[in-house]
């Protein structure tokens, strides 16, 4: 079956009516940067559709803005009497079956009600969705769908200058692995690593063989293919680390150890920004002086983030200041957040294509092939993932290096044809690794397809 039939196919089945869940059996849920992308590639297929997608998340925004990287499908288990018990009663309706049971997340005095959701956020996407559905949408249809979403959107951009701005500096520092979206990323796993998790952290670390028992995804995935038990037992730490402090700005500067001024997550938060400003600009609506004020500091400040000898950047400890000299592809994030210096864009294109880092046959590995830590099929490790092949084609595109662009996106469709809809792929050989039918590949497929007529 040719590319564009099984990415359809693939859209159509994870399909919950308003949104659409990553994978049916390990990702049942709604999370905030998979239905960005699942809505840029479906805006080819039905605009109408892709605007939904990026409405739904909002219901699961809290109360100070935030928005989750899940929002929890309700558990089927209840049947439907259950279920209606919990809505009469307003609370959320339990949920189920993600591994190692991190969907329960508590505390939360801003958690929306009725509605289960995470406690931490993703990389903001949501303004280059929306952007790319407005192009698709006829004047007085992309003015509708703009009112409705810009609001919402304003105020999850101010909260992340809120709550997550602990340096003042205007650098998005994040407070878990999953916030990165690149969970097992070495460079987090290595600080990580590095923390005192107090006496809950010691236990977690012994608990690994209890961790292995309960876990559900190695029951569909090969196991060596899934970030490892240590390492999820580290994002469950930081997960009860932000549940005791409720997750507040507040408590979790002075108590709290992981703030972590990730580069990928700055390099979208600053593209986006861009948008939400065109945006805000055709929507009629004003942003304040203050949100300005932030916007310009993160572009200007993550500048700080470069190291001059290794001709890349890192993410920084913002605590200690420390620079995290682990090179992974969210060093060459930069490219996707534009106006960065010409120069330094050529020396990451550099490393883009030395065949020794990052310039292997299939797609961008998220970790270069010179590293200790890579790993041609593990996760964020090494493995090539479709959503990061488009961030950085999309900042090759803007970044006036078209050649570059064009290969990149040539060579993801190749890999695509070889490996399928899978979740992500070996970038030497272009085979499928994780789950198969996985929906940002699929939708991302469309968008190459799309772009390249
Ligand atoms: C994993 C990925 C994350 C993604 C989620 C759902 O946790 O690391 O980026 O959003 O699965 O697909």
């Amino acid at each position: 079956m040719d590319v564009e039939r099984q990415a359809v196919e693939v859209l159509a089945l994870n399909d919950r009516g308003d949104h659409t869940v990553p994978h049916g059996k390990n990702y049942p849920h709604q999370w905030e940067w998979d239905s960005a992308f699942v809505a840029i590639g479906l805006r080819h297929l039905n605009a109408d559709r892709a605007a939904t997608e990026v409405v739904s998340l909002f219901r699961g925004q809290w109360a100070n803005g935030m928005v989750p990287n899940i929002v929890m499908s309700e558990g089927h288990f209840l049947g439907r009497a259950g279920k209606a018990l919990f809505h009469a009663t307003g609370r959320p309706v339990p949920t189920h079956d993600y591994p190692l049971h991190l969907t329960r997340w508590r505390n939360g005095h801003n958690m929306p009600k009725g509605v289960n959701t995470s406690g931490i956020t993703q990389p903001p996407m949501i303004a280059e969705a929306i952007q790319l559905i407005g192009e698709k949408m006829a004047y007085d249809e992309r003015r509708a769908f703009y009112a409705t979403v810009i609001g919402p959107l304003i105020r999850y951009h101010e909260w992340i200058y809120r709550d997550r701005n602990p340096a003042g500096d205007d650098l998005f520092a994040a407070v878990h692995p999953w916030e990165t979206g690149m969970d097992n990323t070495p460079p987090w796993t290595e600080h990580m690593a590095t923390l005192d998790w107090g006496l809950r952290g010691k236990i977690l670390e012994r608990s690994g063989w209890l961790g292995n028992l309960l876990r559900r995804d190695t029951k569909q995935v090969a196991g060596d293919e899934r970030a490892s038990t240590e390492h999820m037992m580290l994002a469950m730490n930081a997960q009860f680390g932000l549940m005791a402090h409720h997750f507040d700005a507040k408590a979790l500067q002075e108590h709290y150890p992981l703030h972590l001024q990730d580069v990928h997550v700055n390099s979208i938060l600053i593209r986006n920004n861009d948008v939400l400003q065109q945006l805000a600009a055709e929507a009629g609506v004003p942003l304040s002086d203050e949100l300005l004020a932030h916007m310009a500091g993160t572009r200007e400040n993550i500048e700080q983030l470069w190291d001059e000898e290794d001709g890349l950047y890192y993410s920084r400890d913002a605590i200690s200041g420390r620079l995290i000299k682990s090179p992974t592809i969210a060093s060459l994030m930069p490219l996707y957040a534009g106006g960065i210096r010409l120069e330094r864009a050529a020396r990451l294109v550099e490393h883009l294509k030395n065949p020794d880092e990052f310039g292997l046959p299939h797609g961008v590995p998220t970790v270069p092939q010179n590293s200790p830590d890579y790993n041609e099929l593990e996760y964020w490790r090494g493995a090539t993932w479709m959503n990061t092949n488009w961030l950085i084609a999309s900042g090759l595109g803007r970044s006036g290096y078209r050649a570059e662009r064009d290969a990149l996106v040539e060579s993801s469709l190749e890999t695509l044809a070889i490996g399928g809809m899978h979740e992500y792929f070996s970038a030497k050989t272009g085979k499928g690794l994780g789950v198969d039918k996985f929906s940002w590949t699929a939708a991302l497929a469309i968008d190459f397809l799309e772009s390249n007529d």
